[in-house]
């Protein structure tokens, strides 16, 4: 699949390095190209744990939406927790290695793109759950991606968001950081907040960098 948000002329080794924060260089990814080739830094075999820990204490229900699956483990922890997720992503081979995994319970998974999202997909979702999607598109689709989510849900869905902050380390993105301030902006329009916090599990390395976020559509 080559679109204009993952299309990219070098090779994706060539790109994506081993920085220490998994990031990938270059303005637009070749995201197929990564997943063919092994070269997924992000990967970490396991869901978020804010995600888990979100889970201990509260509910994720009914229809879930979750943007940029990859090989989808968060998508198969909201499933073992009751709900029933439709993770999405461009890259088939990344939708192949999610379908690839046992079943843990109602999980769908689909090839598809967050910026032309399929009909049927619009105001169906009682919430979304955004985890490393947002920060590694292009800035300059931010807006848009705010917009899809916000069509992705019936009226006062929800959005449980673990954002990256601070990617860490010197090289251009993605991943690519957010501030507070900008996540005002770009998602003050679509929803009000209900919750704001830095989560006390991450993954190794990335304590301190990540944020969590409760929206509602409004
Ligand atoms: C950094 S990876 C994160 C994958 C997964 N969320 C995780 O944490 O393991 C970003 C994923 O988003 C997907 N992606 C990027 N742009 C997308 C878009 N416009 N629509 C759907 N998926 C997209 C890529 O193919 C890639 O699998």
């Amino acid at each position: 699949m080559n679109t204009p948000e993952n299309s990219n002329t070098a090779s994706p080794s060539a790109r994506a390095g081993a920085a220490a924060n998994g990031s990938i260089a270059g303005a637009s990814t070749d995201w197929e190209a990564h997943w063919q080739t092994g070269d997924t830094p992000w990967e970490k075999g396991a869901p978020s744990p804010p995600l888990l820990d979100w889970l201990t204490k509260d509910q994720i229900s009914g229809r879930v939406f979750v943007p940029g699956c990859g090989s989808g483990h968060d998508v198969r922890a909201i499933a073992a927790a009751g709900a029933e997720p439709l993770g999405i992503d461009l890259s088939p081979t990344a939708i192949g290695r999610a379908q690839d995994f046992p079943r843990a319970g109602a999980e769908h998974y689909r090839v598809a793109n967050l910026f032309a999202m399929p009909p049927e997909l619009v105001g169906a979702f009682d919430w979304v759950f955004e985890h490393t999607c947002f920060c590694a598109i292009d800035p300059s689709r931010r807006s848009d991606y705010a917009a899809a989510v916000s069509a992705a849900l019936k009226p006062q869905g929800r959005l449980l968001a673990v954002f990256y902050l601070d990617p860490g380390g010197d090289r251009e993105g993605p991943p690519f950081g957010v501030s507070r301030e900008e996540l005002d902006r770009l998602f003050g329009p679509h929803f009000e907040t209900l919750d704001d916090y830095v989560p006390t599990v991450s993954y190794p390395g990335r304590e301190g960098r990540e944020l969590v976020r409760v929206l509602r559509r409004r």
